[in-house]
């Protein structure tokens, strides 16, 4: 199968590789010849990290980088069969590139983009025929995160959806198709893992360090929401929190907090410049958690409870199937569990109860709990 791969930065790269690693014939392109050089050196460095740890052998590895082509027109790209596109988050600019690959490929090829906030309708919209356009939206480190969701935009055919879906498994991948809405699946019901800690914190509950220690003690979250932040970088976790917002239409449920909108602002990105909610520089030392079993039981309830509002409510509007709810966020997050598979554990009425006492409490529109869950809690329902 013949794949090429429009943008050759991090997510290119590793979908380059994915796709080249199964066998395909991939065509990576560029408008910066620097970008290819370093996608190809970042390339020989990881495979050779396989060789050194075992997983693979140089006749693999040359086999793997035999077929990707690095390519800086897209004369090259006449015979794709899928394109994918992972440039730049910006509209304008990649309605321009999908309108003009469209000229070199023949009819029946598909033409996906990796946006993670875009709406898919609105790069569609650029194509002569929209009709061969779907969102295929992977996770960072692309090879290594087994979820891939796949958008279907208002335009998208259903045989251009079921190819999509057909190609992305046969890729090893797990896929969980996703309506067109605002960060999809992971993206949106993600948000209160992030937000919910932060207003913990801003509330003075508890500081940083015992939020994280509580999500991995009493959720077995493999890092804290903080912990986190800052891997994923307070410049891009907040950018998306914003995008989120605005794309609901200012919904309170996702309101950006003003504490990570400052450590943006300060600089204070995390690991990527040594500061963050924690400090990394060498000697740094970093506030002990607070173990108080009471406090960790309080914060981890809280903010899983705010989880799976939002996984119901993601069904509740159609999102997506719960079991690709469930899958998403364990195969793109790493969440230790499925959300809905947890609410079944804890009690859909203890979820409701839950729900109410913050409603209660706070008489804001962001504790609303999931009319989904309120008729469950009615009818003695699960989910599973
Ligand atoms: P990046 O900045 O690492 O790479 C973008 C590449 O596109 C650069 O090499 C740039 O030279 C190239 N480019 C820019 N304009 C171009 C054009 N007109 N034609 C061809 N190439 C062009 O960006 P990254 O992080 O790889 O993101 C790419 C896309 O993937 C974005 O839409 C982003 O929202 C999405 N995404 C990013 C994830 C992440 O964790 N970084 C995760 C999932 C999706």
């Amino acid at each position: 199968m013949n794949i090429s791969v429009i943008g050759a930065g991090t997510m290119g790269s590793g979908i380059a590789q994915v796709a080249a690693t199964v066998g395909c014939n991939v065509k990576l392109y560029d408008v910066k010849d620097e970008a290819l050089e370093y996608a190809q050196t970042a390339l020989e460095k990881v495979l050779n990290r396989l060789i050194e740890k075992g997983r693979i052998d140089e006749q693999e590895k040359n086999r793997i980088r035999n077929n990707i082509q690095y390519v800086n027109t897209l004369r090259k790209i006449k015979k794709s069969d899928l394109v994918i596109e992972a440039i730049v988050e910006d509209l304008d600019i990649k309605q321009k590139v999908f309108s003009t690959v469209e000229k070199f490929v023949s009819e029946d090829c598909i033409l996906a983009s990796n946006t993670s906030s875009l709406s898919v309708a609105s790069i569609a919209a650029s194509l002569e025929n929209p009709e061969r356009c779907i969102g295929i939206h992977f996770f960072n480190p692309a090879p290594l995160m087994r979820l891939v969701e796949v958008i279907p935009a208002v335009q998208t055919s259903e045989k251009v959806l079921q190819k999509s879906i057909e190609i992305i498994k046969s890729w090893g991948k797990t896929v969980a198709v996703t309506k067109d809405t605002p960060g999809f699946i992971v993206n949106r019901v993600a948000r209160p893992f992030y937000g919910e800690a932060l207003r913990i914190y801003e509330e003075g509950i508890a500081d940083f360090a015992t939020i994280d220690w509580a999500m991995k003690t009493l959720g077995n979250f493999r890092m804290g929401p903080f912990e986190l932040m800052d891997f994923i970088g307070n410049d891009i976790n907040y950018t998306v929190t914003e995008t989120v917002f605005r794309a609901f239409y200012f919904d309170p449920r996702y309101k950006p907090s003003f504490t990570q909108k400052r450590y943006f602002e300060a600089g204070y990105l995390g690991r990527k410049s040594e500061r963050g909610y924690y400090n990394y520089s060498e000697n740094a030392e970093n506030k002990e958690a607070n173990t108080d079993e009471n406090l960790g039981k309080e914060i981890f309830e809280r903010i899983l409870v705010m989880l799976i509002n939002e996984a119901a409510d993601a069904l509740f509007w159609n999102i997506a199937s719960a079991e690709d709810i469930d899958n998403a966020m364990q195969q793109g997050v790493n969440y230790p569990k499925g959300l809905l598979a947890w609410a079944d554990e804890k009690g859909i009425e203890w979820c409701v109860k839950k729900m109410d006492i913050l409603y209660s409490r706070y008489r804001e529109d962001r504790y609303r709990c999931s009319p989904l869950l309120r008729d469950m809690s009615k009818s003695g329902k699960t989910f599973y």
